[in-house]
């Protein structure tokens, strides 16, 4: 990573040379006991994947080092069963040069994954476990089948299923669950549609957001993907810029 200019508080524009971990871990800290962030990348027409359908079509070397960054600062890192399966997600792995830092935070090598489904179908990648990975919870609702409650309970462990709503996983009735697990720094990497639940229960405290300089126009989802439609202010905490990359993080409430 090269040079990054840092803003702090929206206000001053320093050239700051953010390139080592311990920077960006300071500039990404959270003081707060309890925390939700999100971390997303966008295009400038606010599409959040590529004409592939993919996050990783529109990403960038300057992205991964901030969603490396939050990720490795999270007890846990939340993911709706559509990007676990779009994406091919499996279990969670630090990347590498942050295990350190995690473990002089106290924190396990991996953050656990919590994926939330209301069907209880999740691909078998997912349910794998893998060497030097994070544990994998699920996150259901009381309508969720329960031949595949009872299955993944069989498989995961009866300790690795949370039923946290009626018909849909509920953000607060989640978030409490974690929190008593003492995962009260939660990352919520996707998708579009379960954010937008989120921010409209108002449970998001940050948004660390990626705009990238493209234009993909399309009729693929955008950042809020369902949200009612609500003016929402947002306050700026700091910014990076790299190439022609913004790395911003928002607050939201
Ligand atoms: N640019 C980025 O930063 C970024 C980040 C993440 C994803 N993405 C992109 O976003 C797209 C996928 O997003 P999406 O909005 O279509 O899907 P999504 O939010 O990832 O997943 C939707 C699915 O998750 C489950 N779900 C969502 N909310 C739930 C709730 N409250 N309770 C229980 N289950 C719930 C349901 O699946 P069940 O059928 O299992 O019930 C639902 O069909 C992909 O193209 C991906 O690449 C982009």
């Amino acid at each position: 990573m090269g040079a990054m200019e840092r803003s702090s508080g929206g206000t001053t524009d320093l050239r700051s040379g953010v390139t080592g971990r311990d920077e960006l871990a300071e500039l990404y800290a959270v003081t707060a006991r309890r925390w939700v962030r999100a971390g997303f990348v966008s295009t400038l027409d606010g599409r959040v994947g590529g004409p592939d359908g993919l996050s990783g079509s529109i990403g960038s070397p300057a992205d991964k080092v901030v969603f490396d960054t939050v990720r490795a600062l999270a007890d846990v890192v939340v993911v709706a069963s559509g990007t676990l399966r779009v994406e091919g997600y499996t279990r969670l792995a630090t990347a590498p040069g942050w295990l350190d830092h995690r473990e002089r935070a106290g924190r396990p090598p991996h953050p656990p994954l919590v994926a939330v489904t209301a069907s209880g179908d999740l691909p078998e990648r997912l349910l794998q476990e893998r060497p030097g990975t994070g544990d994998l919870v699920v996150a259901v609702a009381r309508r969720t089948d329960p031949r595949r409650v009872a299955g993944l309970r069989d498989r995961l462990g009866d300790e690795a299923v949370l039923v946290c709503g009626t018909d849909e996983v509920e953000p607060e009735v989640l978030l409490e669950q974690l929190a008593e697990r003492g995962w009260r720094h939660v990352l919520l990497e996707g998708g579009p549609s379960l954010l937008a639940q989120w921010v409209d229960a108002e449970v998001v405290d940050e948004l660390c957001l990626t705009l990238r300089p493209l234009l993909v126009g399309g009729g693929g989802p955008s950042l809020l993907t369902g949200a009612p439609e609500r003016v929402r202010q947002a306050r700026l905490l700091s910014v990076l810029s790299l190439d022609d990359d913004l790395m911003m993080r928002y607050r939201l409430r």
